[in-house]
This record gives C-alpha cells, sequence and structure tokens, in this order.
C-alpha cells in the first residue's frame, strides 16, 4: 500500500491522473487535494469519487498549518503536485494569486514533505508538474532541451520556473527526493473553456465570434492530456530522483491553423456547410508579451523511459471535439456564472 498526495486533481490534468492512478493502481490509496478553485471542478472526476482507493481533501495549498496537518493524518510515501494557478492570461491580471499558489504554495508542500520525511526519504518521491514555458519563447527554429536555460516571460511561467528551481533547490541543499517534468500545452477533455480550443469549441457551438490574438501565427507544440497522464505515470515510476524530462507531442501548429483544422470539424459535426465556422474568426489584440513559438524534444523520455504518445493529433482532436459535444451540461455548467464575466473583460478588438 502506498499513499500518495496528488495536488490539483480536480483540474484538467489532474482528473485525468486521478483516473488513471485509481483504477490502474488499486493498492495505492491516492488523497485529491484541491482548493477547488474556478478551475477545479469536482464533476471532472465523478466516475471514480466512490472507489475505496480514493480520498478528496478540500485545501488550499497556501495554507502551511492545513498542509502540515494534512502530511501527519496520511503519511504520504510520495506527492504528485500539479495545483496552480495556469491561465497566461489571468497571470497578467492578477499575478499575485500566481505568485501565492504556484510559488508559496510549492514552498509549503516541500516543507511539509521535508518534515515528513526527515528521518527516512528512502523511496520517497516528490514529483512537481511543470511546462514548457518557463524556458521562454523560440523563434523559427530549435527545440527546448532539458538543459535549456530558463528565460520565462510571463507571471504565469516565472512562478512556475521558479518553483521549479525552489524544487530542485531541495534537492540539492536537503536531499528530499525529487523529480520535474516540462510538459508542452495539452488539449482533451475536461478543459477549462479559457483555453484556446475549448474556447473555440464552446464559440463555434453558439456562434460567438472566435478571439484570434495578433495575426495568429504563434506557435504550440500540443499534446493530448491522457498521454501526458501516462507520462507522468511512467516518470513517477521509473524516472531517476534529481532528473528532469521534457514531455511533448512533436505537434506544432500555428494557432490560426488549429483554429481553422477546428472550425472545419465543427462544420462537420455539426451538419454546416464548409466554411461557415471560420467567418467567425476575429482577431483581437494580442496578448501581452506573447510568446511566439514552444516546441519540446522529448528525446530523452523517449529514450530512457520509453514513452511516446499513444494517438495522432487528429485522433486525439477528433476525440475531443466528440467529447465537448456529447458533454454539453459541462461546458454550460462551467460557463454561466464567473465566467461570463471574466470573459467579457477579456478580449479587446484590435
Ligand atoms: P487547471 O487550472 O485546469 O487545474 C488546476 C487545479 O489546481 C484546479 O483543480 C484548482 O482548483 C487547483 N488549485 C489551484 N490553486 C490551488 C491552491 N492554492 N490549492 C490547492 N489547489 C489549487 O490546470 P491544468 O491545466 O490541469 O494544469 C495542471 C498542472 O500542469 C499545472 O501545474 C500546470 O502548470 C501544469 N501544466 C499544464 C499544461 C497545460 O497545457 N494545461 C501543460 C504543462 C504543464
Ligand atoms: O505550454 C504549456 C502551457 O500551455 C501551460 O503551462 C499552460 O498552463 C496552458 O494554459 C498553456 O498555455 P498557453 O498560453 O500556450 O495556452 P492557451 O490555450 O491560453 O493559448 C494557446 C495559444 O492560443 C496562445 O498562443 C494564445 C492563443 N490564444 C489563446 C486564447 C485563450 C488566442 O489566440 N485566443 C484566445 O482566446
Amino acid at each position: 500500500m502506498k499513499n500518495i498526495l496528488l495536488t490539483g486533481g480536480s483540474g484538467f490534468i489532474g482528473s485525468h491522473l486521478v483516473r488513471l492512478m485509481v483504477n490502474k493502481y488499486p493498492d495505492y490509496n491516492i488523497v485529491n487535494m484541491d482548493k477547488l478553485t474556478y478551475a477545479g471542478n469536482p464533476e471532472n472526476i465523478k466516475d471514480i469519487e466512490n472507489k475505496s482507493n480514493y480520498t478528496f481533501v478540500q485545501a488550499d495549498i497556501v495554507d502551511d498549518t492545513a498542509i502540515f496537518e494534512l502530511f501527519k493524518k496520511y503519511n504520504f510515501d510520495a506527492v504528485i503536485h500539479l495545483a496552480a494557478e495556469s491561465h497566461v492570461d489571468r497571470s497578467i491580471s492578477n499575478p499575485k494569486e500566481f505568485i501565492m499558489t504556484n510559488i508559496v504554495g510549492t514552498l509549503n508542500l516541500l516543507n511539509a514533505a521535508r518534515d515528513a520525511w526527515k528521518d527516512n526519504m528512502q523511496d520517497k518521491v516528490f514529483y512537481h508538474i511543470s511546462t514548457d514555458e518557463v524556458y521562454g519563447s523560440l523563434s523559427d527554429t530549435g527545440f527546448f532541451y532539458e538543459d535549456t536555460s530558463y528565460d520565462p516571460r510571463s507571471p504565469y511561467s516565472a512562478s512556475k520556473a521558479s518553483s521549479d528551481h525552489i524544487v530542485r533547490a531541495y534537492f540539492h541543499t536537503y536531499g528530499l527526493p525529487i523529480k520535474i517534468s516540462n510538459c508542452s500545452n495539452n488539449y482533451g477533455s475536461h478543459q477549462f473553456p479559457e483555453k484556446l480550443i475549448p474556447l473555440m469549441i464552446h464559440n463555434i457551438k453558439h456562434n460567438k465570434p472566435l478571439p484570434v490574438y495578433g495575426e495568429g501565427l504563434n506557435i504550440r507544440d500540443w499534446l493530448w492530456v491522457v498521454d501526458h497522464a501516462r507520462a507522468i505515470d511512467t516518470i513517477f515510476h521509473n524516472g531517476e530522483v534529481g532528473e528532469t524530462y521534457n514531455i511533448g507531442g512533436h505537434n506544432e501548429w500555428t494557432n490560426i491553423d488549429l483554429v481553422h483544422l477546428l472550425c472545419d470539424t465543427m462544420d462537420d459535426r455539426l451538419g454546416n456547410e464548409k466554411g461557415t465556422a471560420r467567418k467567425l474568426i476575429t482577431f483581437v489584440k494580442d496578448r501581452a508579451g506573447h510568446d511566439m513559438r514552444y516546441a519540446i524534444d522529448a528525446t530523452k523520455i523517449k529514450d530512457e523511459l520509453g514513452w511516446v504518445p499513444s494517438v495522432t493529433f487528429e485522433e486525439g482532436l477528433a476525440s475531443t471535439v466528440d467529447w465537448y459535444l456529447e458533454n454539453e451540461q459541462w461546458l454550460d455548467n462551467v460557463t454561466s456564472g464567473a465566467y461570463r464575466s471574466y470573459y467579457e473583460g477579456q478580449y479587446e478588438k484590435r
């Protein structure tokens, strides 16, 4: 029996990881600790909430007393830390929340793990989930490698970079057994529709403008969220302590090409004439400090741990579009209330 603390398990990636771990490892006790911010949604893991090897605890990682108590209660063998403020645009309008959760929250978890494991760190793991955005912005060529220098450019990526550095410092200074992975853009079911792909699907469905920043030429490297969860499982079990692994899809798209593909897929699914959804595309004021291109070199995880993505982008995207169309209620629930005022304040004409 292993007791595992998984933070942020009610969010997008966390919910896919909780599902994978709870179903695949019946002899692990998975404790999902989540504050349930606007991005955390118990609906995301409804299918596993009654499993005997799953426990949910609502708590804030910024609350160090609550975190220390949790470690005392559960005697954790490992931590997989995903809880974070994750949306770049929100970090531009409210950086402090990102500093508190992503930096101070991570520090609190590190301190609690260090205290709980001080007499024996053997076989313990503190696994920190991070992003490729810490490496900054690429021009037309080149890739991010595990040893690429950090160059974060948004409050979000600066907060994630800072937390990565602190996690590594706890390895070197205190011998805390850490692992880190940095992943590219994820897509899939249960993603909050402030992010590009579910936002576009939602707006096409409701015949609303499709806001593309700048000229739509920024490039992202997209990976199916289930493949990210598989990679985390692989690194958690087989990755080396103290090491960093890059995770990516070798799947680069300009935003405008991706939006075109989504428009055409949605026209097909909704039975509309081809070209209908593309008419909704609206170029809006660019994101401040908008990183031009991300591209991960994922050779290390492939060669050392044998992980490769399991689906093509075409398969993953088609199943993603179908999921949002089949789960209208989920999308409608999360786009009511506070989402509406966020959305109205977010976009300005170019
Ligand atoms: P998300 O915003 O969908 O979910 C974040 C979760 O963390 C939510 O359930 C939220 O309630 C919880 N949370 C936020 N603040 C908290 C706090 N103070 N205490 C406890 N819980 C809190 O994010 P996501 O897209 O699933 O990302 C998860 C992790 O993966 C993040 O660390 C992110 O930086 C990283 N990541 C994301 C991507 C991506 O494309 N989405 C890519 C690479 C890395
Ligand atoms: O690279 C990994 C990162 O990917 C994660 O660390 C972040 O948590 C995650 O949010 C994501 O960040 P991005 O900023 O790349 O994702 P987002 O979906 O917000 O935007 C993708 C691209 O689309 C980006 O170039 C901005 C653009 N965009 C986004 C939105 C929301 C638009 O053109 N219009 C939009 O309305």
